[in-house]
């Protein structure tokens, strides 16, 4: 909502940065002049990310899964951003009933409890001032339901849009980016097989952070990149729903879209 372009050394804070969509708004947002703050577990990564940036860069490395790492991160959203992008997030390779507990609380506390801790660190200065912007990560597989993953990005989108309502008339947007997928290590490291996802599907991270950037930047609550996606969020919004538990039924047994802990 803000226009996106503070007039003087604006700060981006983001989650999950050493890598994929992360990494990508990393670059984009650091042609545009921004200072950043890149958060993620692997400070060599991180390092690596930040050194071939044109920006001035703050590195913290932390596991946001541990409380006390997640209170670090929210400490610094609550000093002051302009934008904060809350990115980190990974998936299992296997469905909920096969994978240990641990790992999808894991999960949430990630994708859930971080967003939201760093969110309401980040927008009480925001609204304060009138300015500024919230990106969560979220995924298309939020409108289906898939996964403890999917069911954790359905909570973004619901969390974001429910935030965006209250913070849109103090000029502050927040916005659920919403991805199918796309090319990053997301797949290989969760160890997933996505030899069957046919090319027409796939998402560059580049051309998503534009879109999102963009969307944040017109105050949308939703970001949606690629046409194709945009049509299947329209499906999963129209469809009844025991057709659509129908069709992941059947696309369960040939994983096409969000089988197994979720791809994207
Ligand atoms: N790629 C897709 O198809 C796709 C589609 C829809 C949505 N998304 C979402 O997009 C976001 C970014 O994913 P990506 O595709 O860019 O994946 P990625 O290349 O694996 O990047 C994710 C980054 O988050 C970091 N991270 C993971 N767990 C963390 C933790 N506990 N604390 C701090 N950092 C952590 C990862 O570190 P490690 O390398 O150490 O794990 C990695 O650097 C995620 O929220 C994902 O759910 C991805």
């Amino acid at each position: 909502m803000s226009d996106g372009r503070p007039s003087s050394q604006p700060t981006a804070l983001i989650t999950g940065a050493a890598a994929g969509i992360g990494a990508a708004f990393a670059r984009a947002l650091a042609q545009e002049g921004y200072r950043l703050v890149l958060v993620d577990r692997d400070g060599e990564a991180l390092r690596a990310v930040a050194g071939a940036l044109p920006a001035e860069c703050e590195l913290m490395t932390a596991d946001l899964t541990v409380d006390g790492e997640v209170a670090r991160v929210e400490e610094r959203c609550a000093e002051g951003l302009d934008l904060l992008v809350n990115n980190a997030g990974f998936g299992h390779p296997t469905g909920f009933l096969d994978t240990p507990v641990e790992a999808e609380t894991a999960m949430s506390r990630l994708q859930i409890e971080a967003v939201l801790r760093c969110t309401l660190a980040a927008l009480p200065p925001m609204i304060e001032r009138g300015s500024g912007g919230v990106i969560n990560t979220a995924s298309v597989l939020g409108f289906f339901p898939s996964s403890t993953y999917a069911a954790t990005k359905a909570w973004v989108i619901s969390f974001s849009r429910s935030a965006a309502v209250k913070t849109r008339p103090r000029n502050v947007a927040v916005t659920a980016l919403c991805p199918g997928f796309t090319r990053t290590d997301f797949h290989g490291s969760a160890g997933m097989n996505m030899s069957g996802i046919p090319r027409f599907l796939w998402l560059e991270p580049d051309f998503l952070v534009a879109r999102a950037l963009r969307d944040s930047r017109r105050g949308k609550a939703l970001s949606v990149p690629g046409w194709r996606y945009k049509i299947i969020v329209v499906l999963a919004r129209l469809l009844p729903m025991r057709l659509i538990d129908l069709v992941l039924t059947r696309t369960g047994r040939r994983p096409v879209v969000g089988r197994a802990g979720g791809p994207s």
